[in-house]
């Protein structure tokens, strides 16, 4: 009570694209009001019937009151068919913000401090996350923590493996006490020969846990061996890198490549959980680095804000919960979530045409955001002030190809993600203004 769920779950639920119920508003408006019916004794039947009516609708976001977890078929509705995160709150502030209100719980502090308590503990028992804010609820709901390591890592009693970057396990303890199997720093680690060394050297069963330590390419191959070991097992994500902890270790997309190409081969398989410790990017070499910044400026230009300019720990955070609303909103990439690719087109086209090897991901895309945001006519001040992207020395005609290979095209048009007002969407654009824009990247 007090804790601000409405108003969160509201907000979260703008998010998520999701349908919102305010339980107890709910009953308000459908069964009069909570003080008249609570001193007619009904009150906690009523909502049991609002909640339960509530959790079969299509899936959305349910702001409960704050009693409703003492009634038992809550909680087991709770545990079977949702999500549920505690919205923290100190008891003081809780109280405050509901002392003279016509709650009928919070009309004497020591009775509401006495409920407090008695209720912690079944909070604790159905909460699968906690949060304070929206980004919280955000990232508990897509099973992100951002947090310095837990002891506890692995959930449930299951045995656990953990598939290394070699590199990383020089510089940082492992975040869990299991057999160890190693993969190759870079995106050597994203090769069949090395996912089957994964799939014949792990010695789980169905009930274990894989847990992926690296930056996005050891994240990728793990996930994509946890998803087809066994047919499926759980994985927990521990991302080392920048890229990997507001990237490619959250949304559930998992993948290996082949000699044709990149993320050829993958599967969606969300991690039972991701872990983020920003402490842990104290040893990442300043290139890299800068990898991770190309996409932070690229979720910060989606969500309309700086993010850039924040200290680590909230930056990570800020850009995790951004991607994991887009994710939950659109699991298998097949709308919203494309806003992602912004400046991306450009930038596998200029990777294409330098044949992966003298441009980097990193500048590519900062390349690429120019010519997106070039073509949604908005400045460019932001990219070119963070990013300093210099132009690249590659076959114009190459990269041409390239692009058009990459894309649809509709006619003499083709499909990009632009930016407006309210973040990303596609556009079909001209192909003479892609290839303008596109020219525009190029060293003569
Ligand atoms: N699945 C997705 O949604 C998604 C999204 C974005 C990117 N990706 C993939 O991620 C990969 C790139 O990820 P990346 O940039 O993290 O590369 P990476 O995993 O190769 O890591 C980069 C380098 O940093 C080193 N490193 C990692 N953590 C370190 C640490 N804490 N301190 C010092 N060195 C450290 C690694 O050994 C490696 O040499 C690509 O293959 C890309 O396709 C996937």
């Amino acid at each position: 009570m007090g804790a601000g769920k409405s108003t969160l779950g509201q907000e979260v639920a703008a998010r998520l694209h999701r349908p919102f119920v305010d339980v107890d508003a709910r009953i308000e408006s459908r069964e009069g009001s909570i003080p008249e019916l609570f001193e007619r004794g009904i009150f906690r039947e009523v909502e049991e019937r609002v909640v339960l009516e509530a959790l079969m609708m299509p899936p959305g976001v349910i702001a409960l009151g704050g009693g409703a977890v003492e009634i038992p078929a809550i909680r087991e509705a709770l545990r079977a068919q949702a999500t549920t995160v505690l919205v923290e709150i100190e008891l003081e502030t809780a109280w405050q913000r509901v002392r003279g209100s016509d709650r009928p719980l919070a009309q004497d502090e020591a009775d509401f401090r006495e409920l407090y308590a008695r209720r912690q503990p079944l909070y604790d028992e159905v909460a699968d996350g906690r949060a304070r804010d929206a980004d919280g609820v955000v990232l508990a709901a897509g099973g992100v923590t951002v947090a310095a390591m837990p002891t506890d890592l692995v959930p449930g009693p299951g045995p656990a493996e953990l598939v290394a970057d070699e590199r990383v396990l020089e510089l940082h303890r492992p975040p869990v006490e299991a057999r160890v199997l190693t993969v190759p720093a870079g995106e050597e680690a994203k090769t069949v020969a090395t996912a089957e060394r994964l799939w014949r050297g792990l010695q789980l069963d169905r009930g274990g846990t894989l847990v992926a330590f690296g930056g996005g390419c050891t994240t990728d191959v793990a996930g994509f061996v946890a998803a087809t070991y066994l047919r499926g097992i759980d994985w927990i994500a521990v991302p080392t890198t920048l890229v990997g902890q507001v990237d490619a270790a959250i949304g559930g997309k998992t993948a290996i490549n082949l000699p044709e190409g990149k993320n050829l081969v993958g599967a969606f398989h969300w991690p039972v959980r991701t872990v983020i410790d920003p402490t842990l990017l104290r040893t990442l070499p300043e290139e890299q680095r800068r990898e991770g910044l190309a996409e932070v400026v690229k979720t910060g230009l989606l969500a309309g804000e700086p993010l850039w300019e924040l200290p680590d720990a909230d930056l990570v955070r800020r850009c995790a919960a951004f991607k994991a609303a887009l994710c939950l909103r659109d699991p298998y990439d097949r709308g919203p979530r494309q806003a992602l690719n912004l400046g991306h087109t450009f930038a596998h086209a200029l990777e294409a045409a330098a044949g992966y090897e003298t441009v980097t991901h990193g500048r590519a895309v900062g390349l690429g955001l120019l010519a997106a945001l070039r073509l949604s006519g908005r400045s460019t001040e932001a990219v070119e002030e963070v990013l300093a992207p210099e132009p690249v020395n590659v076959g114009r005609e190459r990269a041409w190809e390239a692009l058009k290979r990459d894309k649809k095209s509709t006619g003499d048009e083709l499909t990009l993600v632009l930016l407006g007002d309210d973040g990303g969407f596609t556009a079909n654009v001209a192909e003479t203004d892609v290839r303008g824009a596109l020219d525009e990247l190029i060293a003569d």
